[in-house]
């Protein structure tokens, strides 16, 4: 397993934004593309390619499942994705789970030890269902989750404290989607806390900052409204946690992984707080929640297994 070969699975948009973020990033020196619609992975190829000049040497092919033994992490976009600000993520399960189906078969036989990243929606479901379908263990399974979503709380919380969004430390956890719950009873600047406190000048403002989550929860919508399609902050966290893999940093993140009991729920996949490195998901950390929280991600578990029973 070469954790300098990294697979992609689909070269759509976010595909794309995150071969391009790891081409930049220097984060490998080989990339295979893979694409129902070779021609396009292809091109994009060679697109990319003929950058190395000016970045460092990269090898970016397009190739088909069988390209991909060898590589140490599988990145998954494929699939439907949102495309109309009514369209939640929820509603692309059927569609999606029926790639992921063959798409595990594929994997367990050309790149049995490779590390998956699961991008597709609803990643929650789909991480769940990767897990499920493929031979490889669960650490190795990985989805994006709440990162994306973290992310965003973050730039939006700085805006309104007037801060660097890496001194912001606050998570979005549970569903990565309409039911996820921002942590504000451990969220902080410089280790003081948001809730109750004045923080750089700025009074605690509880309306303005319930009107930040709800931008959070809609960014995706409002963004598709607009361009179409998400796709560079997640590209940008695809890259980030396969740094993290790659360098074994076992930094804690917010990424989908199969809960074991956490707050009463098992069996789940949804995002907490977990510490990954070199085998990916190294452990959970369940932070304490106020009963607001707590009920918010016990909330996003049952939401999530309600779209998984749908499943036929
Ligand atoms: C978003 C997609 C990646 O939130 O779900 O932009």
């Amino acid at each position: 397993m070469n954790m300098n070969k990294i697979g992609i699975i689909g070269t759509g948009f976010v595909g794309m934004a995150a071969a391009y973020s790891l081409f930049q990033q220097k984060l490998a020196n080989q990339i295979v593309l893979v694409d129902k619609n070779h021609d396009r992975a292809h091109g994009e190829a060679l697109d990319l390619m003929h950058g190395q000049p000016l970045v460092g040497r990269c090898e970016v092919s397009a190739g088909d499942f069988s390209s991909l033994t060898g590589a140490g992490i599988i990145v998954i976009c494929a699939g439907v994705s949102q495309s109309s600000p009514d369209e939640s993520r929820l509603h692309l399960l059927q569609r999606n789970i029926k790639v992921f189906e063959a798409i595990a078969r594929e994997l367990d036989h050309h790149a049995p030890e490779a590390m998956l990243l699961i991008a597709s929606n609803p990643v929650d479901i789909l991480t769940h269902a990767m897990q499920s379908l493929s031979q490889r263990p669960n650490n190795l399974v990985i989805g994006t989750g709440t990162l994306l979503d973290t992310s965003r709380f973050r730039t939006l919380l700085a805006s309104h404290y007037d801060v660097s969004p890496q001194s912001i430390h606050a998570y979005i956890l549970g569903e990565h989607g309409d039911s996820e719950v921002p942590v504000w009873s451990s969220a902080s600047i410089a280790g003081l806390g948001i809730k109750g406190n004045t923080v750089n000048g700025r009074e605690y403002d509880q309306k303005a900052l319930a009107g930040i989550v709800t931008r959070v929860r809609k960014a995706a919508y409002e963004i598709i409204a607009t361009k179409g399609y998400t796709n560079w902050a997640i590209g940008l966290v695809i890259a980030y946690i396969i740094r993290t893999v790659r360098n074994n940093q076992r930094s804690v993140l917010p990424v989908t992984v199969r809960l074991n009991g956490e707050y009463g729920i098992s069996d789940i996949c949804l995002s907490l707080p977990t510490i990954i490195g070199s085998d990916g998901v190294e452990s959970i950390i369940a932070p304490r929640l106020d009963e607001e929280e707590l009920a918010g991600i016990q909330h996003s578990a049952s939401t999530l297994k309600a779209s998984m029973d749908q499943l036929v």
